[in-house]
């Protein structure tokens, strides 16, 4: 155990993650981070699945450091750098507009920051959106920073940007060439489509993948289709997600989501040489959504794929308890029968043999790991442990930390 005498402030902020439905998908510009595209998404609650960022600054620190998971990770990270960098240079700006008030007690000392997901890393899920969203905003908290802060979280991580609000959030491409009006915008809060329900399906996955910027730059070089699809498709398909979203008719989000998400992993595969994310797993639930829809004859139930195996499921309130039996059926879990869903509590129903044979699919024992059951929530929250600049006493520290 280190006790450090500590005279500086500390801020603890949490951040949600997103999960896009119209994708982001290739860069105009690797360096600020420019899509070649408008992207959408929406933004998950954070009971479930967050990141919290504590980030104290001291005189007594020598340099500025970074912990993820526990962990100490190189703080030269270039994203990590521009971030920082920005921020720091924002709250200067603010403490020289001459306003005693505006004066920022941290500025000139360096900074530890500590960050955490709520979520197992195992899980697969992109937590590079949250974690910038959530480093960001909690300098801004430190630094004493207000305003537009889309466009630094965007120089962290793309999707990031989007985390920096709640409910259904666009990120605008922006045509300008220092992508000062590449920003993330709230199209409806998460108090607009209450029966929104979301499901994580965890799928075992057995081998690690291509990480989303690499893979995007490949697509980027190689792929015609990406070109079409961001020259000719996405404006066309993100007014229609807004209408979707705007009049909530699940119908037509369901159907242009699926349809987004196949057009991504389309893109994936006429990349040169191609990349596959999904898995047999991934297909089988594509198949098994599609079928379950088909009986009904409408789209109550709809998925969508990151860079990665999992799915992301997104249907009403009213038929998730049904939904939730039918894929517990197909992918038997073999031995957390009782840790299988996580999250949000959902009822238990039967489910009809009818529905089964419409299904008609062979079930794949084990080919989920779990589900987590979570819903459209708030933006990022925020609680200052101590006021400005108290004086903290030995052994906080190391508490920090632990
Ligand atoms: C498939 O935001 O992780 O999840 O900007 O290089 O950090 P970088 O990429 P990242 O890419 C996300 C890709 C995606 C689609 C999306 O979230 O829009």
């Amino acid at each position: 155990t280190i006790f450090i005498m500590l005279d500086g402030t500390v801020i603890t902020c949490s951040a949600p993650v997103n999960i896009a439905v119209i994708k982001y998908w290739g860069k105009r510009d690797d360096e600020l981070i420019l899509p070649v595209n408008s992207s959408l998404s929406v933004t998950l609650h954070q009971d479930q699945l967050k990141t919290t960022t504590t980030i104290a600054c001291s005189r007594d620190f020598q340099e500025d450091r970074i912990w993820i998971n526990g962990r100490e990770e190189d703080i030269n990270q270039s994203r990590l750098q521009s971030c920082l960098r920005e921020m720091r240079r924002l709250a200067r700006k603010r403490s020289g507009d001459g306003d005693p008030a505006h004066g920022v007690a941290g500025l000139s000392h360096k900074v530890h920051i500590c960050s955490v997901n709520n979520f197992p890393t195992a899980a697969g899920l992109a937590s590079s959106a949250s974690g910038y969203a959530c480093l960001v905003y909690t300098l801004s908290r430190l630094f004493g920073v207000e305003g537009e802060l889309s466009a630094v979280a965007r120089q962290g991580s793309g999707s990031a940007c989007r985390s920096m609000y709640g409910g259904f959030v666009q990120w605008k491409i922006g045509e300008r060439a220092d992508g000062k009006d590449s920003l993330a915008e709230q199209v409806q809060p998460e108090t607009h489509w209450p029966e929104l329900r979301v499901l994580v399906l965890v799928v075992n996955a057995q081998r690690k993948h291509i990480g989303s910027t690499s893979g995007m730059q490949t697509s980027v070089k190689t792929s015609s289709l990406l070109k079409h699809r961001a020259e000719c498709l996405v404006s066309g398909q993100m007014d229609k997600m807004m209408r979707a979203i705007n009049t909530k008719d699940f119908s037509a989000f369901g159907e242009l989501t699926m349809q987004d998400s196949n057009q991504f992993h389309a893109t994936c595969l006429d990349t040169y040489p191609p990349i596959f994310y999904l898995s047999d797993v991934s297909r089988q639930i594509i198949n098994l959504v599609h079928c379950y829809n088909h009986h009904y004859r409408e789209i109550k139930v709809a998925y969508t794929f990151d860079a990665g195996p999992n799915a992301v499921i997104f249907t009403l309130q009213e038929h998730l308890p049904e939904f939730v039996q039918v894929v517990r059926y197909f992918f038997p879990p073999e031995s957390n029968e009782e840790q299988f869903l996580k999250g949000l509590s959902v009822d238990s129903v039967p489910v009809s043999e009818s529905l089964k044979a419409a299904i008609g699919m062979e079930p794949v024992a084990n080919g989920i790991s779990y589900i987590i059951s979570t819903k459209v929530k708030v933006h990022i929250l925020s609680k200052s442990l101590f006021p400005h600049s108290c004086k903290l006493g030995p052994g906080f520290y190391s508490d920090l930390y632990l």
